[in-house]
């Protein structure tokens, strides 16, 4: 859609109440741009976007992806989709409608407006990996009738209805291979490895491991995996995808939890339980696409991530005392 003044885009964001949603309004609005924030608040969180009401180039519309949208927009970030286990599995046919159904009505409202549209994936597409590190090439160990596969058979789907629209309609698509993103605004009951960690330690609970703990894991801080988002998303109608974005540096599950206890000075002893079905014994992306098509890597390690992450669930466990 022709704009008439400077580079300055109405962008939709899909999900955009969420962890990475949020920080991605907050990236296109500082860029100058006018976001469009669509989503259902399932995990997302008005708290989250709190401080961008006042923003005039920022609007916040409360609607399911499953339905159709009508709306005049740029560019297109699909994000809706809860994304830790916890949340997918609480209404699993639900997560699966959002996943394809979501991807069908944006990729509907992208080919009748003509615009790019971005697809947030992520590395459980691969399943529980025989290859290590993934590449994109890899087609995935996945199993289609685990308590797992709403989840992941709903993002791979979705990668399937992209890459049609794209040969069929000619659709300018963008899929992105997310692994592990941590950082603030993570929700903080979402069972995710960090957020739990983080909380077990801060309020000085044991700090459970599944497994004994040497399955590894990587972690990306939520600002770089924003830029790999958005540079993906300034790429030519040549680069469709699918990237992995996420940052290679392994941790065993193990030293994640003693970084955790020492840097939050909690006592917490560590404990452990069974491995839930379908857990992965190691995941790590392969970013070499990623470096020579968008020069991008990630620059933030997790010392510095943690840290930037604990001060959040800090403030927010003193926000909820008072
Ligand atoms: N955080 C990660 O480590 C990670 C890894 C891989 C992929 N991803 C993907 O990135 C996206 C964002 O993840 P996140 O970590 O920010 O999760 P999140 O749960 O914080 O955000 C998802 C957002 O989508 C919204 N949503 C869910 N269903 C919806 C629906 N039917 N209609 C409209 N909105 C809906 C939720 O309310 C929430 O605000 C997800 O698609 C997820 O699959 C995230």
């Amino acid at each position: 859609m022709a704009r008439l003044y400077d580079n300055r885009k109405r962008i939709l964001v899909a999900g955009g109440a969420g962890f990475l949603g949020s920080h991605l309004c907050d990236r296109l609005l500082d860029q100058g741009h006018e976001v469009l924030c669509v989503d259902n608040l399932f995990t997302g969180a008005k708290r989250n976007l709190n401080h961008l009401h006042a923003n005039p180039r920022f609007e916040f519309l409360r609607h399911d992806v499953c339905f159709p949208l009508y709306v005049e927009v740029d560019e297109i970030y699909n994000l809706a989709c809860p994304a830790s286990p916890i949340h997918y599995q609480h209404d699993p046919v639900q997560t699966t409608k959002t996943s394809v159904h979501g991807a069908i009505n944006l990729l509907g409202l992208a080919k009748r407006l003509k615009v790019k549209i971005l697809q947030a994936s992520t590395s459980e597409v691969y399943g529980n990996p025989t290859e290590h590190p993934q590449t994109e090439s890899y087609w995935g160990n996945v199993n289609p009738i685990g308590a797992r596969s709403c989840y992941d058979e709903g993002k791979r789907c979705a990668e399937t209805l992209f890459f049609d629209y794209h040969r069929q309609h000619g659709l300018a698509i963008k899929v992105a291979r997310i692994f592990n993103t941590y950082g603030p605004r993570m929700h903080p009951a979402d069972g995710r490895v960090v957020s739990n960690f983080i909380m077990q330690a801060l309020r000085g609970e044991a700090i459970t491991l599944y497994g004994d703990g040497s399955q590894t894991r990587s972690f990306c801080y939520v600002d770089d995996l924003i830029t790999g988002l958005v540079s993906l998303m300034e790429t030519g109608p040549e680069v469709t995808g699918p990237i992995n974005i996420g940052n290679p540096a392994e941790f065993t599950i193990r030293e994640l939890a003693e970084l955790c206890r020492e840097k939050t000075g909690s006592e917490s002893e560590l404990v452990h339980r069974p491995l839930p079905q379908d857990d992965p014994r190691q995941r790590r992306p392969d970013i070499s696409l990623a470096k020579t098509v968008l020069d991008w890597s990630p620059e933030v390690a997790l010392s510095d991530g943690l840290d930037r992450t604990i001060d959040y669930f800090k403030k927010l466990m003193a926000a909820a005392r008072h």
